[in-house]
């Protein structure tokens, strides 16, 4: 069953399209000009608008043109009178989906008609699935720091425009995240992202990956390969740790970015493309220019919009937030002791996200009871310091958490940490924690630990 709108200023043809349709179970709306079809569209919301081109008034062009502007607007089939096809042409140039010359036959205005009706179907639901997906990601985006928010605000914009975009961040801290997101914001958001992990390659496959190759171009080219960067035309291509792509791939991406066009590896003509490219690294560029391992003009071509997202020990605010996700996403939800929140607040984090993501998910399967205690944190976040310790000659003191500590668990932990290190050199290990080899050796012989 389809919603259809029959337009047309002659009462009798309206209703030999009308009686025609409802016999096939669709609901009908009639409008007698395109003036009456705008106001009946509004509040029918019809799948489908079959219109007379030629109506006193403004006419079926007018009307195409004034439906192609909504946001989600019928298929539109017009009608016309034989011998003026032409401006059914020209109405099909304005967005209708296709049209019928008068006289009508009963089963080809029914055939018509229905394949609108599922066309229009197609694009609803893929227009719904679109704003489902988007909502779901931005929605569970934790976005509480100023910079955060500047960034979320930076990516609507951004997002409209077609212009190259450099996501930068240290590891984990949501680079992926946050380019998916420009896509999905845009108007290539029902296209899809590819993306490809330019560490992840050696020179030569990251190469036929991008560009695919032509039969027989080289050893194993058994048949035609195409590449990435051809398949993402219409859409966005993600080049995700773009800072490690070699100096001749680099040259090769200059090239497609300036020329929007590609050849395959092994072909002789040149494909153009229309690509939106979302590039993301964790590396210091401008150091590895610095290095000549990274070309300064691929640089400034990326870098057209930069989105620099912060470590999240420099967005702290955001830390409580993400905890609350994660803990709500997990299937074991759990509630939080204030003083576990602070340790994981005061934890530097240097996984940043995925590594809090990480520890949360842990966390809340291992805990048994309701409430997470500082007890249930893993060891270097109780310690509230990365590394778990001291350097040589760095007075920093442990802090004891406010629960107290076992002395001797963390003694037997500090000398197995430091054999395990010190691949079980005894001396090594007694080194690392600043103790003479006897006394290092005596300690562990209390707990049992053996060096070699
Ligand atoms: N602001 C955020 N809100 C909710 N989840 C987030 C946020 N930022 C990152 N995440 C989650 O953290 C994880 C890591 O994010 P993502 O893969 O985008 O990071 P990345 O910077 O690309 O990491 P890498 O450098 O390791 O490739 C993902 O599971 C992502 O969903
Ligand atoms: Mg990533």
């Amino acid at each position: 069953m389809a919603k259809i709108l029959i337009v047309d200023d002659e009462a009798a043809q309206r209703r030999i399209m009308a009686d025609i349709l409802k016999a096939a179970g669709h609901r009908i709306a009639v409008a007698e000009s395109a003036d009456q079809a705008e106001e009946t569209v509004g509040d029918f919301q019809p799948d489908v608008v079959l219109t007379d081109l030629k109506m006193p008034g403004r006419g079926g062009l007018a009307l195409v043109e004034a439906l192609s502007r909504l946001e989600l607007s019928p298929e539109v089939v017009v009608i016309t009178a034989f011998g003026t096809v032409d401006t059914a042409v020209k109405a099909m140039r304005l967005g209708a989906y296709d049209y019928l010359t008068k006289p009508l036959e009963k089963e080809e205005l029914l055939l018509v008609a229905e394949r609108a009706a599922e066309k229009y179907a197609l694009r609803a639901e893929s227009k719904r699935l679109r704003q489902e997906l988007h909502g779901r990601l931005a929605e569970g985006l934790v976005a509480e720091s100023g910079a955060m928010k500047n960034i979320l605000e930076m990516v609507s914009m951004v997002a409209q425009s077609d212009a190259t975009v450099l996501v930068r961040g240290e590891s984990g801290t949501g680079k992926e995240r946050i380019a998916r997101l420009v896509h999905l914001q845009g108007a290539r958001g029902a296209r899809p992202m590819l993306g490809i992990n330019c560490a992840a390659f050696p020179e030569t496959l990251l190469e036929t990956e991008l560009f695919g190759y032509e039969k027989g171009s080289f050893t194993g080219a058994a048949a035609r390969k195409i590449g990435l960067i051809e398949s993402a035309h219409g859409g966005t291509l993600f080049l995700d740790e773009v800072g490690d792509m070699s100096l001749s791939t680099q040259a090769k991406l200059l090239r497609v970015l300036q020329e929007r066009e590609i050849r395959r590896v092994g072909g002789t003509v040149t494909i153009p493309i229309d690509i939106r490219v979302i590039a993301a690294t964790h590396k210091d560029l401008a150091e590895a220019i610095r290095q000549g391992v990274f070309r300064e003009d691929l640089f400034y071509r990326l870098n057209v919009i930069p989105i620099v997202i912060p470590p999240l020990r420099d967005r702290k605010e955001d830390i409580p937030a993400l905890i609350r996700h994660f803990l709500t996403k997990s299937p074991r939800p759990k509630t939080i002791q204030p003083e576990a929140l602070r340790l994981l607040v005061a934890y530097d984090w240097p996984g940043n996200v995925r590594e809090l993501q990480a520890v949360m998910e842990r966390v809340s399967v291992l805990t048994k009871a309701a409430e997470i205690t500082p007890a249930d944190l893993p060891f270097e976040l109780r310690e509230g310091s990365r590394e778990g310790g001291t350097r040589p000659g760095e007075n920093r003191a442990f802090e004891i958490p406010p629960t107290g500590l076992v002395f001797e668990d963390w003694e037997k932990n500090l000398l197995g940490q430091a054999l395990s290190r010190s691949q079980g050199n005894m001396a090594d290990a007694a080194k690392l924690l600043g103790m003479t080899y006897r006394t290092f050796q005596y300690r562990a012989m209390k707990f049992g630990l053996k060096g070699i």
